[in-house]
């Protein structure tokens, strides 16, 4: 393999909003880019393949794709993610187990199966937290136990896999990709005067 082929990333949760606005910002930086997502994703210039990040059959498969097909891995985004927003009275367990099994098993099972291909390229993997971590809103019990416990998986594949492989964590707040149009009030709260982008996380070469 020559230094001069493009690097690859692979990116969960990429057929919309965020993962969709990094794998843009990727491409345009020369990355070849995999987007998995229980979706078919139509960002030009990616690979799209269906997978639920939460199936391990299907992670296997997908790390093996990569691997026969791109034949390297630099970067892993884990972005696959979503939240159920109900009173704790009526979050079945199916629910709870669905939302921790996304958001956060995910990335267990894709770091264990991409590590030797990581390693290879001393690659990096960055996992997509929330500020619901630490700070929460009435209801969202699966959504900030989710979170929390990807923040402090986080830190610990960093310290298992550091140096060789480094993980990272972003940690966005309010990030406008679906929903009614935030209010002038809603954008006030915010100490930046308004609601988060797609483009602030993985800022597009354009916006710079
Ligand atoms: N938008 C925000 O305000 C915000 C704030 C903090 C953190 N986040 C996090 O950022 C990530 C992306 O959020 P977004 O707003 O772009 O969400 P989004 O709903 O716009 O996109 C999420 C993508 O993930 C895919 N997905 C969901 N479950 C999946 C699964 N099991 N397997 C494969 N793909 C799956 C969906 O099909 C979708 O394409 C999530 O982890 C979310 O928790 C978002």
């Amino acid at each position: 393999m020559s230094e001069s082929e493009p690097r690859v990333a692979l990116v969960t949760g990429g057929a919309k909003g965020i993962g969709a606005g990094i794998s843009v910002r990727l491409i345009s930086d020369g990355w070849r880019v995999v987007i998995a997502d229980r979706d078919r994703a139509s960002v030009p210039g990616a690979r799209s393949m269906v997978c639920d990040v939460g199936n391990e059959a299907q992670v296997a498969a997908l790390v093996r794709s990569v691997s026969e097909t791109e034949r390297r891995l630099d970067g892993l985004v884990c972005n696959a993610g979503f939240m159920i927003r109900k009173r704790i009275a009526d979050l079945t367990l199916a629910e709870w187990t669905s939302v921790l099994t996304t958001n956060l098993t995910s990335t267990f099972l894709l770091v264990r199966a991409a590590e030797s291909l990581l390693r290879e390229r001393n690659g990096s993997v960055v996992t997509i937290a929330s500020t619901r971590a630490r700070m929460s809103e009435p209801d969202t019990e699966s959504y900030a136990a989710s979170k929390g416990g990807l923040v402090a998986l986080t830190h610990a594949l960093s310290i298992s896999l550091g140096p060789d492989v480094r993980v990272n964590c972003i940690s966005p707040g309010w990030i406008f990709t679906k929903g009614p149009t935030p209010t002038e009030e809603e954008h006030a709260f915010h100490p930046a005067g308004r609601v988060g982008r797609v483009e602030d996380i993985a800022p597009w070469r354009h916006s710079c």
